[in-house]
């Protein structure tokens, strides 16, 4: 057995010091330096370069190797919360226990940040002492498609599009699964690529990947209802306010926590073959279903 908590702040740890170095260095304009970092050291939980990592330990890789691609994908995941708060968007003031960005620095330098991570998501993604150029392009290509229109970006805009509507099975599934599962899983789907593992453990990670990722976006939903503001560090309430698709909007409470226990449990058995290495894996997926237990 692992000792998840140690396992997690060690790891986080790693990631943090690793965007640390990378924006030490100070940039013109300062306010577009001050954004980015504003909104990237607010204090997220990092569950993204946590998968990556723990996916590529699960594949037999050295943690330490994967921080550049890992880190990348939370400045992916950075730039679409900022960008999901602004006032065109869901209109938040609160995120990560601070005023969202565009409240601190104004909207377009907001939304500025948001394109500069995004574009810088891609720098920091490629630089690697440890992979082949090959893994490095197919990694990079599934990551792209996860955060762009037909991943997280087409989710996003479905999201916005259905505000208002009669929630229906089918497109909250979408929106689901592509404004948040797309870039969870692609989060898992980099390691086997970049360590060249079997075809088929690939396949296992996907799987436990769609999985917690439709589960992980479920309990954020469940946690806007019944989730605590200070522990979230965003305002509870939200979805509702703004007549969002949600789980708990056409399922209610114990339904959607029900599906998202499903979901967990499907995501384990997908991994159920791999071997200890995959233990962080499963501790991941049983934190996700714990945060509405
Ligand atoms: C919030 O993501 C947005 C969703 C996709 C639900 P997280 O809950 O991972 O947010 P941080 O990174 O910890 O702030
Ligand atoms: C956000 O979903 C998904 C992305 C940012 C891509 P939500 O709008 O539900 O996230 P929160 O609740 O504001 O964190
Ligand atoms: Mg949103
Ligand atoms: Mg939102
Ligand atoms: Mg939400």
């Amino acid at each position: 057995m692992i000792d998840f908590k140690e396992y997690i702040n060690k790891r986080r740890e790693a990631v943090d010091q690793y965007l640390r170095e990378y924006f030490s260095k100070k940039f013109q304009p300062e306010i577009l330096y001050n954004s980015i970092t504003y909104s990237l050291f607010a204090g997220g939980k990092r569950l993204r370069p946590l998968l990556a990592i723990a996916s590529y330990e699960a594949c037999g890789g050295e943690y330490s190797h994967i921080l550049p691609q890992a880190s990348a994908i939370e400045l992916i995941h950075t730039y679409s919360l900022i960008h999901d708060d602004l006032p065109a968007m869901d209109d938040d003031d609160l995120r990560r226990g601070k005023p969202t960005n565009h409240k601190v620095f104004g909207e377009a330098i907001a939304i500025l940040a948001g394109d500069a991570l995004l574009t810088e998501a891609f720098v920091m993604f490629l630089k690697s002492e440890y992979f082949s150029a090959d893994a490095l392009v197919k990694a990079c290509r599934v990551l792209a498609d996860a955060a762009g229109a037909r991943g997280m970006v087409g989710g996003q805009a479905e999201d916005i599009l259905s505000e208002g509507k009669e929630p229906d099975p089918d497109t909250l599934f979408f929106i689901h699964t592509h404004k948040t599962g797309a870039l969870i899983s692609a989060s898992v789907r980099i390691s086997p690529i970049l360590s060249n593992a079997p075809q088929s453990i690939y396949d296992s990670l996907t799987i436990y990947g769609e999985k917690i990722g439709l589960a992980f976006q479920i309990v954020d939903d469940i946690l806007d209802v019944t989730g605590d503001e200070e522990k979230l560090g965003k305002k509870t309430g939200a979805d509702k306010k703004k007549k969002k698709m949600t789980y708990p909007a056409l399922y209610g409470i114990e339904r959607s926590r029900a599906a998202a226990n499903e979901l967990i449990k499907e995501a384990l058995a997908a991994i159920n073959m791999l071997d200890e290495r995959a233990e962080p894996l499963r501790a991941i997926a049983e934190y996700i279903i714990k945060r509405v237990e």
